[in-house]
């Protein structure tokens, strides 16, 4: 073989066995950054959104914005299956290691995605600890894209016009928390109370 080319097979060779060692190695990259910065529900409030959301065995309960996935393991404790989605890797890797000392990973997929492309279809309960504009901009999808029946529970914040079927104020240290619960409506009949999307 000519000397150019052996040397140009050998540069090819360690390139690419670097950029395979680099892949092995590192952390996964973060998708891009969070919309809503990491801050846990304190447990009263998780044990009023399971309660709100009638958390029980035959549910899929999916956390959108999972954090260290405390809703879904509780909701797995009470026997449910559920689904951990977080944009931010690292709370994907805490939720998966405080699943696994709870002993509930099993019943638990992770998934490290942005929630606003997450298939949602099969979940029975959707809880939401985010944002009014992040909510306002899944409503639609909400509506749209569960089954008839599925609860909805959001810790804080509300669904602007789509009024709130409960609304419980919870006490933690010196802060009221508010927890909202809507029920997707039957096809076609539309988020009881809300009129055309009134804010961006
Ligand atoms: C306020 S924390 C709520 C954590 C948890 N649900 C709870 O109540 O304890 C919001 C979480 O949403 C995640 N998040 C923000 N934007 C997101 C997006 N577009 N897709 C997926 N997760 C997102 C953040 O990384 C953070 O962990």
């Amino acid at each position: 073989m000519h000397t150019p080319l052996l040397y140009a097979l050998i540069a090819v060779i360690l390139v690419s066995g670097c950029g395979n060692a680099q892949q092995a190695t590192s952390a996964p990259a973060a998708l891009r950054a969070p919309d809503v910065r990491y801050e846990p529900s304190p447990p009263e409030v998780v044990e009023t959104m399971l309660k709100l959301g009638r958390v029980g065995p035959a549910d899929i309960v999916y956390d959108l914005g999972c954090g260290d996935g405390r809703i879904v393991i509780a909701a797995a404790r009470r026997g449910a299956t559920g689904v951990c989605v977080d944009i931010d890797p690292e709370r994907i890797a805490e939720s998966r290691k405080n699943a696994q000392a709870a002993g509930v990973a099993e019943r638990i997929r992770f998934l490290n995605q942005d929630l606003l492309t997450t298939d949602i279809s099969d979940a029975t309960v959707v809880m939401l600890f985010l944002s009014s504009a992040m909510n306002f901009k899944l409503r639609p999808r909400l509506l749209a894209e569960l089954k008839p029946g599925t609860r909805v529970v959001s810790h804080w914040h509300d669904m602007a016009d789509w009024k709130p079927e409960q609304s419980v104020v919870v006490r933690s240290g010196i802060t009221e928390h508010w927890v909202f619960l809507w029920t997707i409506p039957p096809r076609g009949a539309g988020a009881k109370g809300a009129a055309a999307p009134a804010r961006p």
